[in-house]
């Protein structure tokens, strides 16, 4: 068989510098592989008026994965303002294009797994009934509908007279909103369609399945938001007592979870929710076991294959043209196993977990997030680590 091609989509800011260092731990991991770059980002959008330019859209379908650095995104009058003099008549008007890839692609599926690593000095502890200092091992691995819901982009500030009319027709809206002159209304629609629903809870049900978890938990507000958290409930009590009867299905709330999160996260095995919840619970969850710099994701279309691979931090600008780089690469590293996982290399992936777990466990070489320092230049001098001393320390445990 020929090697496999991955994507690459560096980005910007730390995006680079993560990923390159990403790239040299998988080389050393003996994962065989032709890279090849796509463009996205900032500078597209700069240069060409598109962050999301079509010939990566062509390179990601052809190759179907890719591994993903990170991309800077700011307000529309900064947006208009940067772009350069010949694009500014154009009309042109920023979006995300991690949102466009997610929407291209449907990749509906968003994996997020917050595991401690033994030995972090950044996993959360608790104090216990006689005074001690408890640190219970978090395994949470956070399954997020990516596509619709409250992040679907169906939404109006002083709506049409269409879907006013249609807001009218509501006994709800007519008690609670119908004074308030519609110039002076925001809407921002939650849909969630049966066939989403289904893929997510299934997609949950199972990983927990395959990876031996005792149950999954449905995180929404199924007593107040009866209609969409309502629907996903229901379909996933069918669904459990279908196909999972081995499997338990718990229900929380989202708030009531956030608050479970800090005082008991070991109960917690998968969890599935829909987009805004999902987004919400997993930020909670990467807190308990470093934030950050340990916080991976993947975000899948498992009918087509296609996989985009990335850490859920952003560009950080402010560290991206640091002479020695400072930022910590395990987040994106964690990232490339999940798509050593997605593509049937469940071998390399554990070998570079095993490495990671490693070198967080022995404590030696610290990024300065673990440190728990500021982030600036000195922190090296006071005895952190670079992106690519940690790196270095991965590779060096694989050998
Ligand atoms: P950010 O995630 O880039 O950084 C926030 C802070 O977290 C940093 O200042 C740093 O202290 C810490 N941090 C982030 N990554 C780290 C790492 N690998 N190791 C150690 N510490 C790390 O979020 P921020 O500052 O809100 O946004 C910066 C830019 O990134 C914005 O333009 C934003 O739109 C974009 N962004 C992009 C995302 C993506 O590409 N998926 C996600 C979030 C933000
Ligand atoms: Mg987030």
């Amino acid at each position: 068989m020929g090697k496999r091609t991955i994507v690459t989509l560096p980005g910007d800011g730390i995006g680079r510098v993560v990923l390159e260092e990403t790239l040299r731990v998988l080389t050393a991991a003996g994962f065989e592989a032709n890279y090849v770059e796509g463009d996205i980002g900032w500078e597209f959008w700069i240069k060409e008026g598109e962050p999301l330019p079509q010939r990566t859209i062509d390179l990601i379908a052809k190759h179907k994965i890719a591994l993903f650095g990170a991309i800077t995104s700011k307000p529309k009058d900064a947006a208009f303002e940067e772009l350069s003099p010949e694009l500014k008549e154009k009309n042109l008007i920023y979006s995300s294009p991690i949102v466009g890839l997610r929407q291209h692609f449907n990749l509906d599926i968003c994996l997020r797994p917050t595991k401690s690593y033994l030995g972090n000095p950044l996993n959360f502890v608790r104090r216990g009934a006689n005074g001690e200092i408890e640190e219970p091992a978090v395994d949470a691995a956070i399954f997020r509908q990516n596509t619709e819901g409250l992040y679907g982009g169906v939404e109006w500030t002083n709506p049409n007279d269409v879907v006013y009319g249609g807001l009218m027709t509501h006994p709800k809206f007519v008690k609670n909103f119908g004074k308030t002159p519609k110039e002076e209304i925001s809407v921002s629609t939650r849909i969630f369609t049966k066939k989403s629903t289904e893929r997510i809870l299934r997609a949950a049900f199972e990983h927990a399945k395959k990876y031996n978890y005792p149950s999954v938990t449905l995180c929404e507000k199924p007593n107040v938001i009866r209609e969409t958290s309502g629907m996903m409930y229901k379909m996933a009590m069918e669904i459990q007592k279908a196909d999972y009867p081995n499997i338990e299905l718990w229900n929380t709330n989202i708030d009531a979870q956030m608050m479970w999160l800090t005082k008991n996260p070991e109960n917690y095995g998968v969890i599935v929710a829909g987009n805004m919840f999902g987004d919400i619970v997993s930020d909670g969850f990467a807190g308990l076991i470093g934030g950050l710099g340990f916080a991976a994701s993947a975000q899948m279309n498992p009918d087509t294959g296609i996989g985009v691979f990335e850490p859920t931090h952003g560009s950080a600008p402010k560290y991206a043209d640091y002479d020695v780089s400072i930022v910590n690469p395990i987040a994106m590293i964690e990232s490339a196993c999940m798509m050593l996982d997605f593509i049937d290399e469940q071998d390399i992936a554990k070998k570079i977990r095993m490495a990671v777990a490693k070198v967080v466990s022995e404590g030696k070489v610290r990024t300065y997030d673990m440190c728990k320092m500021a982030g600036k230049p000195d922190v090296i001098e006071k005895g952190a680590a670079s992106t690519q001393e940690m790196a270095d320390a991965i590779i060096k445990q694989m050998n």
